[in-house]
């Protein structure tokens, strides 16, 4: 074999003269009278070869059978070329083949890694899927992993420093409670029982610090049988952390100590300050628990000034203990009625009945919706939301959680709609202060807000028995422009407490013995305070890399109905298999 001396795309203008060997993929090729030009391509770059018959009549014959994707060597020497391609970091050379060989052919490539391709839409998800070697050969793809690889090492690295230990938890477990299904594997040796594959290390973690571990941390693949969604993988990647002796100072130290490196050594930029927002602010003034901080449009209570108009869908939310909110969307204005109308349908599947509207015109006037309900508290109502001309003024009224829920979202559709984010800005902040408990309406009951090991605010413990839903949690998230990134919590570390919690949550003593019956055990030999977080390292990359797709930052990832295309995974198992697993499957339903 012809090895390689060079990547193909280092070449420049100074090794002309030199003689090379480069091995790589055929991107391109082309004849040209009596030449053949060949770009051969890794995952450097490309460079152009020249084949010309004087330099060999069985090489050149040779190369006019090369085709796309065909893996090949070429050796030769460096030349200026004659035509300069300023759009490639190799295009002042190219390379005059002297030697040649084929080192595999390509069958009839289904798809080709030409980037300008997907950009058109012509080569479906599903084909990149399916063929993913091919797909991953793009070089937004190879750039996209890179980056991912480079993230993980700043992280090691800064983990490192800070005196954290890199430690494997096991991945066949015992079920944990962090709220989805549990993927199950059937255990051979003995029959009839499962091993749960961990949604993440929460119960081990915790435990490792009562093994006097003191700073633990682990890049972990977590899986969780859940709906899929854009930012949502079965299987993903999480930055695991744990720390004893800690306060919630200490641990968001410790998480923007990482961010700032990762900022800083991939973007070269530095993290300023990082905000802290309460659960309740944010809920009241954005209508989520995640909101993109790059742009304003805030929600404004305005129920004092709904109580002056004479608009029914206002006094009848407003009666039946309601509030009446609004946001004003900066250009909006100029939405047309069926625009309005579809926002309307849309707000429905959030708990709308509908979605009153009015413009801003010239003059700070108010025109069309409901602007003749409002004759009276206009200029309070431009006012108070701020708005200006050309803004949108949208509007709900119903129960309190209602109103935040619809207009955050539509506060986010219409932000994405209108491009109001700046692309190069980040807004990062700590959500702090969440409720410990949330009441669960469909089945009655309390559910923890995070997972059952989240500690409350010591100096509200006595509200366990009487008012579980005045309790804030020592739980936090960290969000950069509107994806939620971290979660984590002081946890609890008196085993009578987590019993208390466990009661509260319906979890019979029974039942908290078999699901976590070691974790209490462990904890009454010993464990000090300790507190932890977790990141969403996919999320994390695909923020960095610019990409609203989590299947983008996975070499190998699923389907929005957790396929593999390219293994062809999940699959039927042989009657075999089944038997030695003493598995008997159900017939199939008619
Ligand atoms: P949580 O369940 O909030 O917390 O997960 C932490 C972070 O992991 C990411 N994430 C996901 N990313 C891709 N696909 C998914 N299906 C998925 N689910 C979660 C998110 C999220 O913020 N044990 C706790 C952490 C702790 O308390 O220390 C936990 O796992 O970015």
């Amino acid at each position: 074999m012809l090895k390689r001396t060079h990547k193909c795309g280092e070449l420049r203008a100074e090794n002309v003269g030199r003689t090379v060997t480069l091995n790589g993929w055929v991107d391109s090729y082309r004849h040209h009278g009596s030449l053949i030009f060949i770009d051969v391509r890794d995952h450097t770059g490309v460079t152009q070869l020249v084949f010309d018959p004087d330099q060999g009549k069985e090489m050149y014959d040779l190369a006019a059978t090369y085709r796309r994707e065909d893996v090949i060597a070429a050796q030769g020497k460096i030349v200026k070329r004659q035509s300069v391609n300023a759009k490639i970091p190799t295009g002042e050379i190219e390379i005059v083949v002297g030697k040649s060989e084929r080192l595999n052919k390509c069958a009839k490539p289904p798809m080709l890694p030409d980037e300008s391709r997907d950009d058109t839409g012509a080569v479906s998800e599903d084909t990149r899927l399916r063929y993913r070697y091919i797909d991953l050969r793009r070089p937004r793809m190879q750039q996209i992993i890179r980056t991912r690889h480079k993230v993980t090492q700043i992280i090691r690295n800064t983990m490192t420093e800070m005196g954290f230990c890199e430690i494997e938890t096991p991945v066949l477990c015992k079920s944990t409670p962090e709220g989805a299904r549990d993927f199950l594997v059937p255990c051979r040796l003995m029959p009839r029982t499962f091993y749960a594959l961990p949604q993440s290390p929460q119960i081990l973690k915790q435990i490792l610090m009562m093994s006097g571990f003191d700073r633990y941390f682990q890049i972990v693949k977590c899986f969780r049988d859940e709906n899929l969604r854009f930012d949502r993988q079965p299987e993903f990647t999480q930055l695991d952390v744990e720390m004893a002796f800690v306060e919630q100072d200490d641990v968001f130290a410790a998480f923007e100590q990482v961010i700032r490196a990762v900022w800083k050594e991939l973007l070269n930029v530095e993290v300023s300050d990082i905000p802290r927002l309460t659960y309740d602010e944010v809920m009241n003034t954005y209508g989520s628990d995640k909101p993109d901080l790059r742009y304003g449009v805030k929600l404004y209570d305005i129920t004092a000034i709904a109580r002056k108009c004479d608009f029914r869908v206002f006094t009848s939310a407003m009666e039946s203990g309601g509030v009446v909110k609004a946001i004003a969307v900066p250009g909006a204005g100029s939405f047309s009625r069926k625009q309005t109308d579809a926002l309307a349908e849309w707000v429905k599947q959030f708990g709308a009945g509908g979605l009153p509207t009015t413009k801003v015109s010239a003059g700070g006037k108010l025109e069309g919706g409901i602007a003749k309900f409002l004759d009276a508290v206009a200029p309070e109502l431009i006012a108070t939301l701020g708005a200006n001309d050309g803004d949108l003024i949208c509007f709900a009224a119903d129960k309190l959680d209602v109103v935040n829920r619809v207009l955050g979202e539509l506060r986010r559709k219409m932000a994405n709609e209108l491009k109001l984010a700046s692309e190069n800005q980040w807004a990062m902040f700590w959500v702090v202060d969440f409720p410990l408990f949330l009441w669960n309406e469909e089945d009655q009951r309390w559910d923890s807000a995070h997972h059952p090991f989240c500690a409350p605010r010591p100096e509200q413990l006595h509200l366990l028995e009487t008012d579980p839903h005045k309790i804030t949690a020592q739980t936090y998230d960290f969000v950069i422009n509107g994806h939620e990134m971290v979660s984590g919590s002081i946890r609890i570390h008196q085993p009578e407490v987590q019993q208390k919690i466990f009661k509260l949550l319906n979890i019979s003593d029974e039942e908290a013995k078999d699901r976590f019956g070691f974790l209490i055990e462990a904890m009454s030999y010993g464990c000090p305070p300790l507190g932890g977080f977790a990141m969403g390292l996919d999320r994390l990359v695909m923020l960095l890399c610019k990409t609203d797709n989590i299947r983008d930052v996975i070499a190998f990832p699923k389907t929005q109905t957790g396929a593999d295309l390219m293994m062809q995974a999940p699959s039927a198992v042989g009657a075999k298999q089944l038997d030695e697993l003493n598995i008997l499957l159900k017939p199939e339903a008619k």
